[in-house]
């Protein structure tokens, strides 16, 4: 994958025939004819999340739907409209038709948050098929909605999706930079490269280090956007292509959705995308580390000692612990910049997963309000995208001490996540605000809106936040 393109579910009109979904209550409150009340009521229709009831003309073709959702009003009521939508047509009359979703009583977000599941619901990663999946009902969006941002939220999802969901093979170190040159290019920025290997091996030598042992060579990415003048924000994400955990080699069943570790760049080329198309007033700065895990007569080993940008030494406790590496010295150089809070994004540790399951990014900050901030509103009504703080607990640092080395990768013991987060710690400015996610960057199961796969965590959590803290 070298180039990306943007997912676009939507039509910008109407077709000849045009199906309007109306979002109703469980009580059917705001249904006036009788007739049609009194229907659903045989029929046993309660406007039950994802329940739909058509109503058709005397040619028996579907004039409008009613449909329901949970309280909250959900990306995944959506999702389940849209299929239950595209149940009741065949494909050839789906080619003809378009929806609309309206409501008498849901406020713009509630109907916004609809529009948005329901072109999520839209995507499936079908590139690689030669049969694709079918024809999807398409949707236009409603004249009162802002166009701009539904679209601009479905395609940082679909981005990260994308990202995530290309295999290995057409995605390491250089596809990942010509993806995001890409992007950038469709952003008018550019995109500046470190990969001259006595400069990365001078610079950022554990960059170096951990991508060394694959024939795909590692580089540092790095772009900005935004006025000078703004406050300075900066996003980190780990892009390990592929990671095998090198010579502390992986299990088979821990290598297979290793694809996804550069889920962290996924995410912060996502949030790029909200930030920029959005135009949230910050100086941005973007930086990703790109290498592959590989095993190979060049790859470094557990025991090695590495030098930093920092001038910390490292002791390398497990070549699996790869991501704080690279992270670390993408850090340091980010600090040297002082932005004024720095994000990064990394499918950091399995341990992570053990603590809070698939769904559930670990929020980690050295601003406690800020972590509670963030917890607080990834769960409210209007972002629906959980993240859980974990803490920073400084008297585990010390497991982190080396007898041969300043300090150690990684310690084999108990709180993992808090490890990998506070090894990160030591290479950030303190005055710098930091928050760091570990995040999954995969749809376990499949859901609607959400299907089995590369899938974003925390990100929308994020642009919210940044919304609130930054805009004017
Ligand atoms: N990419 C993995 C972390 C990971 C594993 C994320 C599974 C999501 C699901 C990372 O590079 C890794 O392997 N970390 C090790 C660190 C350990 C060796 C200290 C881990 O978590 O097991
Ligand atoms: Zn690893
Ligand atoms: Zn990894």
């Amino acid at each position: 994958m070298s180039s990306v393109t943007l997912f676009n579910p939507y039509l910008a009109k109407s077709r000849k025939c045009h199906v309007e979904i109306e979002i109703i209550d469980h009580k059917l409150g705001s249904i006036k004819e009788k007739s049609i009340k009194d229907a659903m009521k045989d029929r046993g229709f309660e406007a039950k999340s994802g329940q739909i009831f058509p109503v058709y003309d005397k040619d028996q073709d579907i004039k409008k739907i009613y449909a329901g959702i949970s309280d909250a009003s959900s990306y995944e009521d959506a999702g389940k409209i849209f299929n239950a939508a595209k149940g009741l047509f065949a494909e050839s009359a789906l080619k003809k038709t378009s929806f609309s979703i309206a409501s008498k009583t849901l406020k713009k977000a509630a109907l916004e948050r609809l529009h948005i599941g329901w072109g999520l619901a839209s995507y499936n990663f079908d590139r690689y098929k030669q049969n694709k999946n079918g024809e999807k009902p398409k949707l236009v969006i409603a004249k009162d909605q802002n166009t701009k941002r539904i679209q601009t939220y479905v395609e940082a999802v679909c981005l990260v999706r994308d990202l995530v969901n290309t295999p290995a093979n057409d995605l390491g170190p250089e596809e990942l930079e010509k993806a995001i040159k890409s992007f950038a290019k469709n952003h008018d920025l550019t995109v500046k490269t470190i990969k001259d290997k006595p400069l990365l091996e001078k610079k950022f030598p554990m960059i170096y280090a951990v991508g060394k042992g694959s024939a795909r060579g590692p580089r540092l990415l790095e772009f900005t956007w935004g006025d000078t003048k703004n406050l300075k924000l900066t996003l980190v994400g780990k892009g390990v292509c592929f990671d095998t955990g090198g010579l502390d080699i992986k299990p088979s069943s821990a290598m297979l959705t290793m694809k996804k570790d550069m889920g962290g760049a996924a995410h912060v080329i996502g949030l790029s995308h909200l930030i920029m198309n959005l135009k949230l007033p910050v100086r941005l700065h973007v930086l990703i580390p790109a290498v592959e895990n590989s095993i190979s007569g060049d790859a470094y080993r557990p025991s090695d000692i590495l030098q930093t940008r920092k001038g910390i030494t490292v002791e390398v406790g497990n070549t699996d612990a790869e991501g704080r590496l690279i992270l670390a010295d993408t850090l340091t150089y980010a600090c040297e910049k002082k932005p004024k809070m720095l994000i990064d994004f990394a499918t950091l540790t399995g341990a992570a997963r053990i603590a809070l399951g698939f769904d559930l990014p670990g929020l980690f900050s050295n601003n406690e309000k800020t972590a509670r901030k963030i917890q607080d509103l990834s769960a409210s009504e209007d972002v629906q995208d959980p993240v859980w703080n974990l803490p920073l607990w400084k008297p585990y640092r010390k497991e982190l001490d080396s007898h041969v080395a300043d300090i150690r990768s990684s310690t084999g013991g108990s709180a993992g996540a808090t490890a990998a987060a506070l090894f990160l710690q030591e290479f950030m400015d303190k005055s710098v605000e930091w928050v760091h996610l570990d995040v999954y960057a995969w749809e376990q199961n499949g859901k609607p809106s959400r299907p089995k796969g590369g899938a974003d965590t925390g990100m929308r959590a994020m642009y919210a936040f940044l919304e609130e803290r930054f805009k004017k």
